[in-house]
């Protein structure tokens, strides 16, 4: 069975599954449940001057019959008192004392800084984490993610913060910024061995349509949130896979946040450079004991991929990132239909009609038909395939690609109800594998004209 510890810039964890500083990490009993239910660590809800809280403070989208697809708050940091926080880590530590506990933090002052640092420490925080990425509240203060989009302030304070600290320090960045790198590449000039990410996104969640009012609604007024849950996942792995490319951010340990739900997201960060997760929304849907399934899971896959610990799966699909530029022109893929599992709902033939190229056609009809329908191109060959739709729908025509003119672009595939019933196939194009970078390497060009019409406009606007 494969090993499921990590080691996160010198700590061990028992698993890379920690919750992150929200809510389901506000008290020490919550933490203690979540570690008895499997958790690996906790970052606790983020210590500071106690604030007060807005009533409401949460938003959620739904999506279909899917609740909370996303999730948005205006709740600030901690709202109980400093003292009755630390005691509670300490005994959480007492009783769990090879689980990772990390001290989320967020004050103003340097002294403030050396000060919470110390009684964090003394309370048993093995890791800090210095929360410079909420998104509301705090950053009117100067604080949270006005920190991290200020690279210089981002600098100067975690400075402080690892020279105040005698164990590791993480900055939690926000992604309420242009270019991620930049408060990466402060916290590497800063001496922080580890980053975590991702905060959470401004957002407004929807507006209340009868009282006018933006949502979540507080009295007659609304303000803007931070988005979080399964909708920002990709907004994640696209920010934390920009930083585990970095020579030098890529260096640090990252603890990958964003929408993870299950053990396969987990094992989608790992594989794009996280060492650890942090899980929050779906902590708050469905409860701590979803770790079960995620320590399941990913055990079950490191076995299967012949993986004998996390490590092993950190960072592996971070060299297929390719620029566009670099990406294969040759490579073609058409679409193909299963007439055998096909149910004929025609999702794929609109799609492709309204949305993509005119390459899915419907059986049975007059080349006059077809016209009238949209289609500018015809098929040379219609396939001899069963027109009816075997898997339901009586009568259903089931359709067919036109592989000349697949552009394969998958939309069909994306929208198609069945699972598998439309396959994207690889075909030859005969042609060496060249990217666009190659292309203009080699002096080719495909703007109109070609690259004569390209060179002649450039002369003259020399
Ligand atoms: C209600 C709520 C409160 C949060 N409070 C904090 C906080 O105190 N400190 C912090 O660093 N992040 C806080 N976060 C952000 C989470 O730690 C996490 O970065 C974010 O929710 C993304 O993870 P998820 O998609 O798994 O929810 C909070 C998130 C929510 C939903
Ligand atoms: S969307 Fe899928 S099931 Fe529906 S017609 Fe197309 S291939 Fe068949
Ligand atoms: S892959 Fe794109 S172009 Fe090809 S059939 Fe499907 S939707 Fe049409």
């Amino acid at each position: 069975m494969a090993d499921l510890s990590i080691d996160f810039c010198g700590i061990r964890s028992p698993n890379p599954f920690w919750l992150a500083s929200a809510p389901p990490t506000n008290t020490g009993d919550q933490v203690m449940r979540a570690f008895d239910a499997g958790w690996g660590g906790a970052v606790w809800k983020t210590l500071g001057n106690p604030i007060v809280n807005v009533t409401s403070r949460f938003g959620g989208i739904d999506y279909g019959n899917t609740r909370l697809m996303g999730l948005n708050n205006v709740e600030l940091i901690t709202d109980r008192p400093l003292e009755v926080n630390f005691r509670e880590m300490r005994e959480v530590k007492k009783r769990f004392p090879k689980h990772t506990l990390v001290a989320s933090l967020m004050v103003e002052t340097k002294e403030e800084w050396r000060e919470i640092i110390q009684r964090s420490e003394d309370a048993g925080a093995d890791l800090l984490e210095l929360n410079f990425g909420c998104p509301h509240g705090m950053c009117e203060r100067g604080m949270g993610s006005a920190v991290g989009a200020e690279p210089k302030v981002l600098e100067e304070i975690a400075r402080w913060a690892v020279a105040f600290a005698r164990v590791p320090v993480i900055v939690k960045l926000t992604p309420n910024v242009g270019d991620i790198l930049e408060p990466g590449e402060a916290a590497v000039r800063a001496g922080v061995p580890a980053l975590s990410l991702i905060n959470t996104v401004k957002s407004i969640m929807g507006v209340d349509l009868d009282r006018m009012v933006p949502l979540p609604r507080v009295g007659d007024a609304s303000t803007n949130g931070g988005y979080c849950g399964p909708a920002v996942k990709p907004i994640a792995l696209h920010l934390l896979s920009q930083l585990a490319r970095h020579p030098q951010c890529g260096k640090l340990a990252i603890s990958g946040i964003g929408g993870i739900s299950n053990w396969r997201d987990a094992a989608e960060f790992i594989a794009l450079g996280a060492t650890s997760v942090q899980v929050c929304t779906a902590v708050m849907h469905h409860g701590f004991r979803i770790v079960e399934d995620m320590l399941e899971g990913l055990s079950d896959f490191l076995d299967e991929k012949g993986m004998s610990s996390v490590a092993e799966l950190r960072g592996r699909a971070v060299p297929a990132y390719r620029e566009w530029g670099e990406l294969d022109l040759s490579y073609k893929l058409v679409a193909d239909i299963n007439p055998d599992t096909c149910i004929g709902c025609q999702l794929c033939y609109v799609a492709c009609m309204d949305g993509s190229h005119q390459c899915i056609h419907l059986p049975g009809r007059t080349e006059e038909q077809s016209r009238q329908a949209g289609h500018t191109h015809l098929p040379q060959h219609v396939p001899e395939r069963a027109v009816t739709a075997a898997a339901g729908t009586p009568g259903a025509r089931v359709p067919f690609v036109d592989e000349e003119e697949c552009v394969g672009c998958n939309l069909c595939q994306l929208v198609c109800p069945v699972p598998g019933c439309i396959t994207m196939e690889e075909v030859s194009t005969g042609r060496p594998p060249e990217s666009w970078n190659d292309r203009i390497a080699q002096g080719k060009s495909y703007v109109p004209g070609g690259l004569e019409a390209t060179e002649a406009a450039r002369r003259r606007n020399r």
